[in-house]
């Protein structure tokens, strides 16, 4: 199987006929990236000089935007380059909504945008502990942040100004990662879902799904001898393209490259065209019982990562 999928975009309008459209969301949702070799990001000269690692402060990865509140953390920077990096990247939230609202109209009602971020640190050689360490195989699972099954779906462009490449690995499919996992994951109990809660570990309370998520998340990066046997697939993401990947059913690991802008958003599983290649259902399957809180007041993806 191709792990890209390559769709014809040269505009953030997204528009494609109906056919381009059915095979896009089809391929999204089984577990493949949307790749738009020729959708660019447009820099001006004046924002390609923000394009340094020395902007983002050295304790995070990257500098990202709520776009509920405007506010972008993680600069370093004078004034006026904080206000310029925060028109960045109120842009490329803008776009990257159009992008996917026009891309998949039927998600349109149902997004929840998280952050956008611009990452100017070479991930080669970044030094973090395992489970921060993004050049490993993984699949995307916050430890703060519960999504309670929503869905977890990327924006990326490549805007490096120099030529270079963004270097992924791809591994195996959710399901087969899923089976070599999760007999080894023990279960949590509601009391300690709680008490997560309670100490402020969790945002809001850790459903069983976001127990196993992140489980699998930490258990794929911290096996080296996982990391060195599975099959993996490098993808050379160039400069002036994008793609758009479900990262909490695909693994992947970002191997090298610079400057790159990424908007997440949350999905509810309920609104998948083939609800079955979620990773709430195939974890449910499996384990054979319900991993979501259910009759909550409100969706843990309204107070998520804000
Ligand atoms: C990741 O989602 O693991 C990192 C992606 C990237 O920085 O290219
Ligand atoms: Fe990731």
């Amino acid at each position: 199987m191709d792990i890209l999928k390559p769709i014809a975009v040269d505009n953030w309008h997204g528009e494609v006929n109906n056919e381009t459209a059915q095979e896009a969301i089809h391929s999204l949702e089984h577990g493949k990236i949307v790749f738009l070799p020729q959708l660019n990001f447009a820099l001006s000269t004046d924002e390609n000089n923000l394009l340094s690692p020395a902007l983002t402060d050295p304790k995070q990865k990257n500098i990202s935007l709520n776009p509920h509140s405007g506010k972008t953390c993680g600069v370093v920077g004078s004034a006026p380059q904080q206000t310029q990096l925060n028109n960045l990247l109120q842009r490329y939230h803008q776009h990257a909504l159009a992008l996917v609202n026009t891309l998949f109209p039927s998600y349109q009602k149902h997004l929840t945008a998280g952050r956008t971020r611009l990452r100017t640190v070479e991930v080669s050689g970044r030094s973090s502990s395992y489970k921060k360490d993004d050049s490993r195989l993984h699949v995307d699972s916050f430890s703060a942040t519960p999504v309670n099954g929503y869905r977890i779906l990327r924006v990326f462009s490549n805007v490096n100004p120099h030529g270079v490449a963004r270097i992924w690995q791809t591994g195996e499919s959710f399901s087969t990662v899923a089976k070599r996992f999760i007999p080894e994951i023990p279960s949590i109990s509601a009391v300690e879902q709680q008490l997560l809660h309670l100490f402020r570990i969790t945002k809001t309370p850790r459903s069983l799904y976001d127990h196993f998520m992140l489980n699998i998340h930490n258990r794929m990066k911290k096996s080296i001898a996982y990391q060195q046997s599975v099959i993996k697939t490098t993808l050379s993401l160039p400069p002036k393209s994008s793609w758009i990947v479900y990262t909490d059913q695909v693994s992947h690991a970002a191997i090298s490259g610079q400057h790159v802008l990424e908007q997440t958003f949350y999905l509810p599983p309920t609104v998948m065209h083939y609800p079955e290649t979620t990773p709430l259902f195939v974890l449910e399957e499996m384990l054979k019982h319900p991993l979501t809180i259910k009759n909550k007041e409100r969706s843990p993806l309204t107070v998520a990562e804000f």
